[in-house]
């Protein structure tokens, strides 16, 4: 029996952070949660507020605080940081100077500290973020991932559940590109069990989809949150969890995740949303879909926002 602790650490216990640590507490998604914070106060509060929580859930887990070096036993390393919430107008790309900032000065010092497991990184820009995070650690590509546009998948499957009336789980929808502005949804692979999206629309509202509503829709969705609360955190804490039990399970399930591509795609050198198969090593195999003319140009375009942004970084 495999009796070897789960181990993740959270880098950046903010709104994102401290949800996260929360949805892997009432999940049992790990045995051993670490973490980390510049304010050593706050963190400390958010450990021992979690171990309180932990005495009634299922599983047994050990909560502490350390340094980001400290991190040569940790299996996924979760990259929340910030540099400060956004001014109202801002995109994610605005955020680019600060947090890789933050960036530059953890990562080498997690390499030096022998970090060999996964960096899934959530702060924003997230697919710039994840590129950066690869450079600086020199870590083979299948070990760094970011949380890419599976949150917006998540929602684009659950505004087409609600009209569909079908649980979000049997639709196969998903969003592909940069989690921000140039991300779009695959409609030319959009089904529930082989029928056609619009098909199934059709059948159940007599009316045709309106693709670019509902595109818009799931664009904005973090927006309408972040307007009314100044953060989204539970969405993106499930998504962390979600995609930490598959790694530590080694589903081999395909989730739209930012990946570093070299080649696939005709793309090298970016970090993006595609659909990527995770195992307990990371990233086992991205899947190259054939996609239509007009989604080829919108995907090159997110890839070339994407690269534009690289170009930016400090
Ligand atoms: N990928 C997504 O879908 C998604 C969704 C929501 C938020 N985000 C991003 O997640 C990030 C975090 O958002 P938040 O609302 O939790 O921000 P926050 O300001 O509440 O938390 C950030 C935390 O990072 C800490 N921090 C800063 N520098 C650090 C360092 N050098 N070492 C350790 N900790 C450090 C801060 O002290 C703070 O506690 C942002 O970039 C945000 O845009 C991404």
């Amino acid at each position: 029996m495999n009796t070897k602790a789960r181990k993740v650490m959270i880098i950046g216990t903010g709104n994102v952070g401290a949800s996260a640590a929360y949805a892997l507490l009432n999940q049992n998604i790990a045995e051993e949660l670490i973490l980390v914070d510049l304010n050593r106060e706050r963190v400390e509060g958010h450990a021992q507020d979690l171990a309180d929580a932990a005495a009634y859930m299922p599983g047994m887990m050990n909560i502490s605080t350390r340094e980001a070096s400290d991190c040569a036993d940790v299996d996924i390393a979760v990259i929340t940081v910030s540099g400060g919430a956004l001014k109202p107008g801002q995109t994610r790309l605005d955020e680019l100077q600060s947090t890789a900032k933050i960036v530059k000065n953890i990562v080498p010092g997690m390499m030096a500290g022998g970090f060999n497991g996964i960096f899934l990184v959530a702060t924003n820009p997230c697919d710039i973020i994840t590129w950066q995070v690869w450079k600086l650690s020199g870590l083979p590509r299948s070990q760094v991932i970011g949380t890419g546009v599976w949150l917006d998948t998540t929602r684009l499957r659950r505004a087409l559940a609600q009209t569909l009336d079908i649980g979000a789980q049997s639709i196969d929808a998903f969003i592909l590109g940069e989690h921000g502005d140039t991300q779009f949804p695959v409609w030319s692979h959009s089904s529930v069990y082989g029928s056609p999206i619009a098909d199934v629309w059709r059948r159940r509202t007599g009316q045709e989809i309106d693709y670019d509503a509902l595109a818009e829709r799931v664009r904005k969705h973090g927006f309408e949150i972040y307007n009314r609360k100044g953060c989204t955190e539970y969405g993106i804490a499930g998504t962390i969890a979600e995609i930490c039990r598959n790694i530590f399970t080694g589903s081999h399930r395909a989730l739209a995740i930012s990946c570093v591509l070299d080649g696939e795609y005709g793309v090298n050198d970016v970090a993006i949303g595609v659909p990527a198969v995770l195992t307990q090593s990371g990233v086992q195999q991205i899947i190259e879909l054939q996609l239509r003319e007009d989604e080829v140009a919108k995907f090159n375009h997110s890839v070339s926002v994407i690269k534009a942004n690289i170009a930016r970084l400090p």
